[in-house]
């Protein structure tokens, strides 16, 4: 229960691996109390959600916890999200989705990515030219995720200023621990909705090369494989889920580099080849921390679960797990035995990781080429979450 505690505080949640390491001690699954099981051993984890046992919370959930919740148009939106379904109803989207978010279209995107990371460090360059603080998270970590989100579904240039904040307060739903917010989350539901079913109406007349036409083209195959609900909640489900988890994996992977510099040399140079440098990062630091799942009768290694358990499985503790890890503390890309849970496992492993580490290899070796100097500028400041771990503010220098 004190660990428990201090990871609810802020300093546990600004640095929690002592914490995790203490987990570890007692276990790979840890009663935490009635109906919660925490789960932190890698192996463990990797188990539950391969499992297919254990389910997501889905509106049953909902119905049970929160019988008001059809009156939040962002509820109503992410009970139709594949994160939020079990089959056969995840199987089906999920399999449609995965048809149009091809490794080819991903690959597909990186001169576009290599492009918007070039102008995102020139305007950077032109900020800092007087030797001045430039906000990393601002300027780029937050800015390159959501437009390249945008150019994969085929959001036009001319939309994507406006798109932005939206996509920003509707992520705010992941980490959802003060209802005060939930009004500027449902208005940002509603106002995403309304833009893509304006959009799918354009592609429908006029088809192009992206995702959304190849969703529309799916959905409109005739035998009603994916409704029109679907097809457009899971469009924001792709913004949401992309968005915030990809800036913090640029931001706390800049901030391994400003404290450990050499592994910035090593990227420089290409003697960490950038790839592996983004494993290590998504295990070291992950921008997803846990996710969950309601058991069944069963044991997690010992730990009796039911039908009313929530199962806690903490991805950032499994990544720091000694038992699947040497050192497991010591950042090393070149580490023969990388292997990160970041992306999850199973069924709802992440549709989005190729397209996530697409983003962060070419991003880090581009901007470390372009500010060979780049350094920290006073304390950066985290966000004050749980379950995506990042940064409000990573000040830096780049002249
Ligand atoms: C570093 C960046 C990212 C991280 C760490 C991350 C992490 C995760 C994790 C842990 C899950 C599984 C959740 C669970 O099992 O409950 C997940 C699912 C998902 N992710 Fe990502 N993600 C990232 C980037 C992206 C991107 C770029 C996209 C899309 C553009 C995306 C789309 C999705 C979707 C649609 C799911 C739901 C899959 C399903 O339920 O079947 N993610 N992600």
């Amino acid at each position: 229960m004190e660990i428990l505690t201090a990871l609810g505080t802020p300093a546990g949640r600004a640095d929690p691996y002592p914490l995790y390491a203490a987990l570890h001690e007692m276990g790979e699954a840890v009663q935490i109390g009635p109906g919660h099981v925490m789960v932190v051993g890698y192996e463990a984890i990797n188990s539950v959600l391969r499992d297919p046992g254990f389910r997501v919370s889905d509106e049953s959930s909902f119905d049970e916890d929160f019988p008001s919740w059809r009156a939040n148009p962002v509820f109503v939106q992410a009970m139709d999200w594949i994160l939020n379904l079990n089959d056969p109803r995840h199987a089906r989207i999920r399999s449609l989705i995965a048809r149009t978010f091809t490794a080819r279209r991903v690959a597909g995107l990186e001169p576009a990515i290599a492009g918007m990371a070039d102008g995102l460090l020139d305007a950077m360059a032109e900020r800092g030219a007087d030797g001045g603080a430039v906000e990393f998270m601002h300027d780029f970590a937050y800015l390159l995720p959501v437009t390249v989100i945008c150019e994969l579904i085929g959001i036009p240039e001319a939309d994507r200023e406006a798109f932005r904040p939206l996509a920003r307060d509707l992520v705010a739903v992941f980490e959802l621990n003060d209802v005060a917010t939930l009004p500027a989350i449902n208005a940002a539901a509603e106002e995403l909705l309304a833009y893509f079913t304006a959009l799918a109406a354009r592609r429908r007349a006029d088809p192009r090369d992206d995702l959304l036409s190849d969703l529309l083209a799916v959905s409109d195959s005739g035998d009603g494989r994916l409704t029109d609900a679907e097809l457009l909640n899971n469009l924001t489900l792709l913004l949401v889920a992309g968005f915030e988890t990809t800036t913090n994996l640029l931001g706390n992977g800049l901030q391994i580099i400003l404290q450990d510099p050499p592994a910035g040399d090593a990227v420089r140079d290409g003697s960490a080849p950038p790839t592996a440098f983004v494993e290590e990062v998504l295990r070291f630091d992950s921008p997803v921390q846990l996710t969950s799942r309601v058991g069944y009768d069963t044991d997690v290694r010992g730990v009796s679960v039911s039908g009313n358990t929530e199962v806690i499985t903490l991805l950032g503790a499994g990544n720091r797990d000694p038992r699947r890890f040497t050192n497991p503390g010591r950042f090393d890309p070149m580490r023969p035995d990388g292997g990160p849970l970041s992306f999850g496992g199973g069924a709802h492993f992440c549709v989005g990781a190729a397209l996530a580490r697409l983003e962060g290899a070419v991003a880090f070796p581009r901007l470390l080429r372009r500010f060979p100097k780049i350094s920290a500028a006073g304390e950066p400041t985290r966000r004050d979450t749980l379950i995506l771990r990042g940064f409000e503010t990573l000040p830096v220098t780049v002249a």
